[in-house]
């Protein structure tokens, strides 16, 4: 059934798991979520960036998202509006059905300019009064996602500031935190701890420097009633890098956010975690395997067959991880 993202994350939050919050853009990633989280009893969260909305329209995430809840009556599953640019698009999404959006006052309307705090507290705070009155869930960001090595945001196309970051941008401050949680009341609270969108977060393993989880820390410690969510939280296996290059594909050395940090983040607050590029390198190598193999094949569904197995198993290792398996 279809429920309010709150109700999953005070769970989460009373039970001591986080949720992964995987991006859906077409039917095999909405597919391969619901498979995993059956086979490991999940609630789930799935969300529709602004991508997936000038991909496949609105009307058709909304519908395959439905049939996730039809085919499965009996798994918690929240449709989450992912990085909405103004409160506009959080109406929009809300009318059509979603029971929860991200309002994201970290940028300006274009997702290229980091906004003002005034501006972030404003937005977010709108749209917490239209949301809360009807029962969806907000989830507000505050800092904005970029590399501690580099200030840069990360992605190219995606959603993320242009040029370069000021520092104290790319940590959320836990005071300044404390602050916009009680003008917003937001649900949930989006932290800059250093992660970026996209393949590219990390030249090397990251360590305290470059992935900080003391961060969250402190600022669990300031708003422990506010569930924190991670953003750009994808692991980025080698494992997956290795088949995508193993069969023609070209990526540069990367590292992600490894699944051990994640779990002691889940410790200090946070509830979750956005994923959305590791199901993309899944998908991707498996694709690339198989036409490999098979050159003479041109059916879709036998090469869209192994990409959602692979998005599956990566589903099916986060929910295990995050402890939110045998939690629906
Ligand atoms: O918000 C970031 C997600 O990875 C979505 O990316 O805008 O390419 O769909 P996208
Ligand atoms: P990744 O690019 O690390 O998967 O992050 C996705 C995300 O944060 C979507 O909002
Ligand atoms: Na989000
Ligand atoms: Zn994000």
């Amino acid at each position: 059934a279809l429920v309010s993202m709150r109700q999953l994350l005070d769970h989460a939050a009373e039970h001591g798991y986080g949720l992964p919050a995987f991006n859906v853009n077409n039917l095999e990633q909405v597919q391969a979520i619901m498979e995993a989280a059956a086979e490991c009893d999940s609630p789930v969260i799935m969300q529709a960036s602004a991508g997936a909305r000038r991909y496949a329209g609105e009307p058709f995430l909304r519908h395959l998202i439905d049939a996730a809840v039809e085919s499965y009556p009996d798994i918690p599953l929240v449709m989450h509006q992912d990085h909405g640019q103004s409160p506009a698009v959080c109406m929009a999404a809300i009318r059509s059905g979603f029971t929860s959006v991200m309002m994201d006052g970290s940028l300006f309307e274009d997702g290229k300019t980091p906004s003002d705090y005034d501006y972030n507290v404003a937005v977010s705070r709108e749209v917490v009064k239209f949301a809360h009155a009807i029962g969806v869930t907000v989830e507000a960001e505050l800092g904005c996602l970029g590399s501690l090595e580099t200030g840069m945001a990360g992605e190219e196309d995606g959603i993320g500031a242009e040029g370069k970051l000021d520092h104290s941008a790319l940590l959320t401050d836990p005071e300044q935190a404390a602050d916009f949680v009680k003008q917003t009341d937001c649900d949930a609270l989006a932290i800059a701890i250093g992660t970026s969108h996209g393949a590219y977060k990390f030249t090397r393993k990251p360590t305290g420097d470059i992935l900080s989880i003391e961060r969250i820390k402190q600022i669990h410690a300031r708003i422990p009633n506010t569930h924190l969510v991670m953003h750009g939280s994808s692991s980025v296996p080698q494992e997956l890098l290795a088949i995508i290059r193993q069969y023609g594909g070209d990526m540069k050395e990367t590292y992600g956010v490894p699944v051990e940090e994640i779990q002691t983040a889940i410790k200090f607050g946070v509830r979750k975690i956005n994923i959305d590029t590791d199901i993309r390198l899944a998908m991707t190598g498996a694709v690339r395997k198989f036409l490999f193999e098979n050159p003479s094949k041109f059916d879709p569904r036998e090469f869209n067959k192994p990409a959602r197995e692979a998005a599956k198993f990566v589903c099916k290792a986060r929910f295990e991880a995050f402890g939110s398996a045998g939690m629906a």
